[in-house]
């Protein structure tokens, strides 16, 4: 007879602390609160009425009204954060759009510190594969490589544009080297010592972005990007990007996706004293409102068990196209 049975019958019965909800409330080891989420936004230039993404439904790309409109709402659900993706209307080579004063997501970033104050923290995207023509983060060689250190130059104007437009931290999502030393030497330069870097860290070269090109319009024209985002293979290459990141000067690292990169996630979290971030990105909300659609999953269940999971495993901060809708349930909305 084991020591913790008597009569053939278990002592230690974890089943106990797991009878009521007010039992399974006290003891729960994990929980999320609306200030963790972040909501992505799209704005689009040029446009009369916010338009859907087919393959996110609920999501759209917002024009400039729309968008304060969403932002607001999100502030009032009490999320933690906004962060803007703007589509301009016309790209060129080098994405002259992405760092012009008057430019979509410039234009953007200040109707949001407008309508929102401080309630929640801005954040802008930053990369170029929504303002070139050919649709990659940088600018490219004459051999249609995306050259690292001329692009990590735009990088650095543009963060300096999104500081000078109200955003609180830029957020480099376009996996150049030595992109977060340059913006930060860049954002100390122009007197904006003030404002933080998010850095995309460990992001991965991911088929989950699907949904998200359609949403920004920037699907490269040819090629892809795994020249530039970290192998799925691989665990050890996301910590080498994250200690880089932090010795560069990252405030914040994030990992992306989220859901296939838990343990990318864990060990990160145990590795680094930043705050650790995940994107759950557009095709983990697509596959998840696919099959709630067609019935095959309760869907608000899921979306409570993916966005649980994604903190369990050490995020703690969570960006997810549902951020709004899970903000409001947690605080007893509808
Ligand atoms: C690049 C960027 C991407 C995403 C966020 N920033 C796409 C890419 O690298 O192709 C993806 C986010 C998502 O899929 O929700 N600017």
């Amino acid at each position: 007879m084991r020591s913790d049975m008597t009569g053939g019958y278990p002592l230690a019965r974890p089943r106990r602390l797991r009878r009521t909800p007010a039992l399974r409330a006290l003891v729960a080891e994990t929980s999320l609160r609306p200030r963790d989420l972040v909501l992505p936004l799209f704005v689009k230039e040029g446009i009369a009425e916010p338009q859907p993404v087919s393959s996110m439904p609920g999501v759209g790309q917002h024009t400039r009204d729309s968008l304060r409109k969403a932002a607001a709402g999100a502030a009032d659900a009490g999320v933690g954060g906004l962060i803007v993706f703007g589509v301009p209307a016309a790209k060129d080579g080098r994405g002259s759009a992405a760092d012009d004063p008057a430019g979509i997501s410039q234009l953007a970033l200040a109707d949001l510190r407008a309508e929102v104050g401080d309630a929640c923290v801005i954040m802008a995207d930053l990369c170029l594969c929504e303002y070139t023509d050919h649709g990659h983060c940088g600018v490219l060689t004459e051999g249609g490589e995306v050259a690292n250190d001329a692009t990590v130059e735009r990088y650095a104007a543009i963060a300096v544009a999104q500081a000078a437009a109200g955003a609180d931290m830029v957020a480099p999502s376009g996996m150049m080297d030595g992109q977060v030393a340059a913006i930060r030497k860049a954002l100390d330069a122009a007197g904006r010592a003030d404002v933080g870097i998010c850095a995309y860290s460990a992001k991965y070269a991911s088929a989950f972005y699907g949904p998200f090109r359609e949403a920004a319009e920037g699907a490269p024209a040819f090629g892809d990007r795994a020249s530039h985002q970290a192998d799925p293979a691989n665990a050890a290459e996301a910590l080498r990007e994250v200690a880089l990141d932090i010795d560069e000067g990252a405030d914040m690292v994030m990992v992306k996706p989220a859901l296939a990169y838990l343990d990318i996630i864990q060990t990160v979290a145990d590795s680094v004293t930043v705050p650790v971030a995940a994107y759950q990105v557009s095709g983990e909300f697509a596959m998840v409102e696919a099959a709630a659609a067609r019935g095959w999953l309760d869907r608000d269940r899921v979306i409570m068990e993916t966005l649980t999971a994604i903190r369990r495993a050490g995020a703690g901060v969570i960006l997810s196209y549902w951020a709004a809708e899970v903000a409001r349930w947690l605080r007893g909305g509808v």
